[in-house]
């Protein structure tokens, strides 16, 4: 693999695939959430430095393949342009009709998921990425588990690097996961249940305890044969989690949880024991018990991998059990792995940010390389 540190790129038209896909407000990103972009500027200051020109891509969100302006990346600009500190030309055009693209030094341009060639892994669409620039640069760690054509199919049209903060992400990572100090715990929330069920069954035979939350936790639970009501479960990932032994003794469930009758829990909420969610309720925590039953294994643990918050822990009422998880982390003194944006926003809030030994950008594509699968972002640059 080239590595963009080692490399004399001087005078070049460089695509660089980073990934912004951040959080948004009111169409503002949320400046103390803006992580993955301070991670990708070692990158774009590095190639600018080299009198390089940048074309960078990036998605946000899941807006199928279609141009939608709820996922525009037209509102990061300005932000992008203050921390950056160069002027940005933002590509409004539908870049399959352009013949080159005017890059004064460094442009972005619109969410690279409007194109449905893109999830497709197109090779005429990579072909065509490729065609305005001379190399292209991988500096989006959080995106590698994916094979898009601007991850992918691009690699094989021009001449590849490995940027700076992909390469930092891919070593500190090996570190890690080469030979981990027992226990190792893994935690495992938040949505997104079909890349974490994968991961799952890959890290049984790996770790001594995996702890599960939010829609996994929600999912496991129903195939158990749990009533959970109306929360959020992921049906797709029904037959894997069939196909592992969710009766193993590594499978920690929450034993109680916070339910709500709404979403928001504007009615009231209240903690029962998983045996008594009837068929109204929505899980939206893990409750007091199934913290300090989790707390007790992250104590013991030498070695911590944390990706996705136990609940709707954008909410106050429903973020103590993610709360609880992230101070024991803190507290543990193992080695701590932190990824996923919700994740880390619940951190952040915290002011605990530091207590963790290392907080990396990718939040799927985190899990999949410690559970030991191959990247295929990280494979086509070999
Ligand atoms: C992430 O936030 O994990 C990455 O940006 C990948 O997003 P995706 O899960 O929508 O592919």
């Amino acid at each position: 693999m080239k590595l963009l540190k080692n490399s004399k790129i001087k005078n070049k038209i460089v695509l660089l695939r980073v990934d912004f896909n951040l959080p948004m407000e009111n169409g503002r990103v949320l400046s103390d959430e803006d992580y993955r972009v301070k991670a990708a500027l070692p990158t774009i200051k590095f190639l600018l430095k080299n009198g390089n020109k940048i074309i960078l891509i990036s998605h946000l969100g899941r807006p199928n393949g279609r141009w939608d302006e709820n996922y525009s990346l037209k509102p990061l600009v300005s932000h992008l342009e203050d921390i950056i500190g160069e002027k940005i030309n933002f590509i409004e055009d539908d870049i399959r009709g352009l013949e080159k693209i005017n890059c004064d030094k460094i442009c972005l341009l619109e969410n690279i998921r409007f194109y449905a060639e893109e999830e497709e892994n197109n090779e005429k669409f990579a072909k065509k990425l490729a065609s305005f620039a001379d190399i292209f640069v991988n500096d989006a760690f959080s995106v590698c588990h994916r094979a898009h054509a601007s991850v992918e199919a691009v690699t094989e049209f021009l001449p590849c690097f490995i940027g700076l903060s992909l390469a930092r992400e891919i070593d500190i990572l090996d570190k890690a996961i080469k030979n981990p100090a027992h226990p190792v715990a893994v935690i495992v929330g938040g949505l997104k249940a079909e890349t974490k069920v994968k991961v799952i069954g890959n890290f049984l035979p790996k770790a001594d305890f995996i702890m599960l939350g939010g829609v996994v936790a929600n999912t496991i639970l129903s195939v158990r044969g749990e009533e959970v009501g109306r929360s959020i479960i992921s049906p797709e990932v029904i037959p894997a989690i069939k196909k592992m032994k969710v009766a193993d003794i590594k499978l920690t469930v929450p034993v109680d949880v916070v339910v709500s009758k709404d979403l928001d829990g504007v009615g009231g909420t209240t903690t029962i024991q998983i045996s008594g969610v009837v068929k109204d309720d929505i899980i939206l925590d893990i409750g007091g018990k199934s913290a300090d039953l989790f707390c007790s294994l992250i104590k013991k643990s030498k070695t911590i991998i944390w990706n996705g918050p136990m609940g709707r822990a954008d909410m106050e009422i429903f973020s103590n059990g993610t709360k609880a998880i992230a101070k024991a982390i803190g507290r543990s003194g193992a080695y701590s792995i932190i990824g996923g944006g919700d994740t880390i926003a619940v951190i952040n809030k915290m002011g605990i940010m530091d207590k963790f030994s290392y907080i990396s950008t990718g939040g799927g594509a985190m899990l999949e390389y410690l559970a030991g699968n191959k990247l295929p972002g990280i494979e086509a640059l070999k």
